[in-house]
């Protein structure tokens, strides 16, 4: 029986960090990290996800600041939304959700947020950053992945990871970062001949590529670590709706390790925006440690933005 790496866990184990670091910098006498989550429209999943986010932000006393804006904003309007937040000093982070409507121009939105208060990682800057060694904010789904991985697998150098997806929110952030973990890095689609023989080598599969059940049992070896980022609604054969990963759940028991859906990326992926965000902050009031420094080069693989829970292995396996 594969262990079932509970993202639950996990996340609450950061959230516990989290909120201690909330906790200092107000007893410093500091103002409560902000994040303004911005949403634009009525797209269904979108609200969900933003009144998730707004609702993880009271658990660990960050103020949530939430701009919902009709869907015929226009994007001299957001991006003037946008300005006045990157110069509020109560606002450390800022998130635009995504997709946005599309007589907006997503990319030129995104570049608009202030780097250091970007906590989704997507802006160009902690790209480069993250690309060249770290000392960025770095993407939260990315972080999640990394730290659940640790979990059951501390040392990844040398390991042979496949990751099936190539998007810049998962599959090219992720790479990088196991990269720096000294994994050796094979980044895959679904346009990838003999993908099921690439990923059978694999130690680790990070599955990223939005395509329900695609890794099938036989696609992976015994005792390999399995990262389910896929979440699709599908109707099963009983007519029934179920949420399902890119991976064949049922199919693999072999391995080493699977995290579920739902239950596994996604509530670290929240976990590691409501770290960032402090992250942020502590680094926008000046309080943050050299190592953790935003500005600098880091000159090793550390990373501000990688909150040092992975250790705790007895806390991660289902
Ligand atoms: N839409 C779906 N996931 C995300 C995310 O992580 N950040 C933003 N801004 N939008 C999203």
């Amino acid at each position: 029986m594969a262990d079932i790496i509970d993202g639950r866990v996990i996340a609450r184990q950061l959230d516990e960090k989290t909120k201690a670091q909330v906790d200092e910098m107000v007893a410093a006498g500091l103002p409560a990290p902000g994040l303004a989550v911005i949403l634009v429209g009525d797209d269904g999943a979108s609200q969900v996800y933003v009144r998730r986010k707004i609702k993880a932000c009271e658990k660990v006393g960050i103020n949530s600041i939430e701009h919902r804006l009709p869907a015929d904003t226009s994007q001299e309007h957001l991006l003037a939304v946008i300005d006045t937040l990157n110069k509020d000093k109560r606002v450390h982070g800022i998130l635009c959700q995504v997709p946005l409507p599309e007589h907006i121009d997503t990319r030129l939105v995104l570049r608009s947020i202030s780097p250091d208060k970007d906590v989704d990682g997507f802006h160009p800057v902690n790209v480069g950053r993250l690309t060249t060694g770290g000392g960025g904010i770095v993407p939260c789904t990315p972080l999640g992945v990394m730290l659940l991985i640790e979990s059951v697998m501390p040392d990844l150098k040398g390991k042979d990871v496949v990751v099936i997806g190539k998007s810049n929110i998962v599959g090219k952030p992720v790479a990088n970062l196991l990269l720096d973990a000294e994994a050796t890095v094979t980044v895959t689609h679904i346009y990838t001949e003999n993908l099921p023989d690439i990923a059978r080598k694999a130690d680790v599969i990070v599955a990223a590529a939005g395509a329900p059940e695609l890794v099938k049992g036989w696609w992976v070896k015994s005792g390999a670590v399995l990262i389910d980022v896929g979440i699709t609604r599908i109707m099963a054969e009983d007519g029934k709706e179920r949420l399902v990963g890119d991976i064949a759940f049922d199919e693999v028991q072999h391995a080493a390790a699977v995290t579920p859906v739902p239950g596994g990326v996604g509530p670290m992926t929240i976990a590691c925006l409501l770290s960032n965000t402090v992250q942020a902050a502590r680094a926008l009031h000046g309080t943050a440690t050299d190592r953790e420094s935003l500005f600098d080069d880091a000159p090793d693989r550390t990373m501000i933005f990688r909150p040092a829970i992975a250790g705790d292995h007895s806390l991660s396996r289902g």
